[in-house]
């Protein structure tokens, strides 16, 4: 056993969900976080924990906040070379930006350079866990996997399958999807950090072939989670309608499958049924909300009142490369802008929505209940936020008078220049330049 650390910092974490509970957002302005073994084993003041463990080594992170590492719940591996493709609607960019550059990940070198800019953003923005869409290529997908494992990332990702209407070189046939899908999960689902989600692209790249087979793995492997996309965009909403004239709606084409369920993430989810929210909720399964991807696609407006009303679980996702970086700081902010802009139709964010839905929300949705939060007994997965001195939200942290007030600012102007310190399971596994 490693031998222990008091972490002390100003921390804030929401073990529980703010759009429940009043008091979920749990802060201590003074606070101590005694860690072993990559685990919490106690929190409080820190005065209280030094007295407790005189002899321990201090790390001392006064002057900054310290949150729970955060987790990104839509995010493309492939895509981040091309972020900043702005002007262009869901299948006009895909086209033109994404897929193109997609195909390039069939050369397995290329793929390894792209997993290790990929990486190294999501750390450096201060994401410790990713549900991370992969490549089409077996061989990218491996790749990632192996930089993951090297960066120490928890990783939640697998072989994107499709057979029609992206272009030919990305197309797979449901035998094959099978056969390198169970290859992927014999190699990597549960080695260390790493967990494999069956990823069909989208119902209108996926005939019935290719759901099938991603339930026949679903079915093979216990454990396994599932990610794909659903109502982004009105044009896609509508070929997928032509495409399954037997389903009733979007999430039918995924249903009838048996691709629905506790462990499923389907992201944007902005034009949805109420139907589909009911069978969500049932379901529990999770929306992956993309608020800065869908301004950027002009995707529209998310209806979160209508999924907390269904009681459909949301997290937030990062999109990238539809959206504009990995900084969930930012996803928080363009989800408050956005719902504010809705009126009597959005939800009032506070700060404790924000930190909930970045951090604890991911981890509820991927069901991995030993990261989210600080809670003993879970793991030291965190960022510290600590501004460069003269800068704006330096001068915040100075003067706030709460950490509350400190965390709105976080989320109003923070950046990835302001992630000083990143750890996953009590490794640093990120350390500003
Ligand atoms: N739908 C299918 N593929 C994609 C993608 O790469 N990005 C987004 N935003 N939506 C998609
Ligand atoms: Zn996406």
């Amino acid at each position: 056993m490693t031998s222990p650390t008091l972490y002390r910092a100003t921390f804030l974490h929401t073990p529980v969900s703010p759009f429940t509970y009043e008091d979920a957002l749990r802060a201590e302005e003074d606070g101590g976080l005694l860690v072993q073994g990559g685990v919490i084993t106690a929190r409080g003041p820190y005065s209280d924990l030094r007295a407790a463990h005189p002899d321990v080594p201090v790390t001392d992170l006064r002057g900054g906040l310290l949150l729970p590492g955060f987790v990104d719940t839509h995010v493309h591996y492939p895509q981040v070379r091309v972020i900043g493709g702005l002007g262009l609607p869901l299948l006009d960019w895909l086209d033109q930006c994404a897929l193109p550059e997609e195909a390039r990940m069939a050369d397995a070198a290329y793929a390894r350079g792209v997993a290790r800019d990929f990486i190294r953003g999501l750390l450096g923005a201060g994401t410790t866990t990713a549900l991370v869409f992969g490549s089409h290529f077996a061989g990218a997908v491996h790749e990632f996997f192996e930089e993951a494992q090297t960066a120490g990332l928890r990783a939640v990702t697998g072989l994107v399958v499709s057979d029609r209407l992206l272009r030919e070189e990305l197309h797979t046939t449901p035998e094959r999807a099978y056969a390198e899908g169970k290859a992927l999960i014999q190699r990597w689902h549960g080695q260390g950090r790493a967990l494999y989600a069956v990823t069909p692209r989208f119902s209108l790249s996926a005939s019935e072939g290719i759901l099938e087979a991603c339930a026949a793995l679903m079915r093979d492997f216990p454990g396994l989670r599932f990610t794909s996309h659903i109502n982004e965009n009105t044009r896609e909403i509508q070929v997928v309608r032509e495409l399954f004239p037997g389903a009733r709606d979007y999430l039918e084409t995924y249903e009838q499958a048996g691709l629905i369920g506790r462990h499923s993430v389907l992201a944007h989810n902005v034009h949805p049924s109420d139907r589909e929210l009911g069978v969500m909720a049932d379901a529990r399964c999770t929306a992956a909300h993309c608020p800065c991807s869908n301004a950027a696609l002009g995707s529209g407006f998310f209806p979160l009142r209508r999924h907390l009303h269904a009681g459909v679980h949301v997290a937030l996702g990062s999109d990238v490369g539809g959206g504009t970086g990995f900084s969930l700081l930012k996803e928080g902010l363009q989800a408050h802008f956005l719902q504010n802009l809705m009126g009597e139709r959005g939800v009032p964010l506070r700060p404790a929505h924000l930190l909930y839905l970045a951090t604890q929300a991911g981890a509820h949705a991927l069901d991995l209940p030993h990261v989210g939060a600080f809670e003993p007994g879970q793991q030291f997965d965190a960022v510290h936020l600590s501004p460069h001195a003269g800068t704006p939200l330096d001068a915040v942290f100075r003067h706030a008078s709460s950490a509350e007030r400190a965390l709105a600012a976080a989320f109003a102007t923070g950046t990835p220049a302001d992630v000083a310190r990143v750890w996953i399971a009590g490794d640093a596994v990120h350390t500003r330049a």
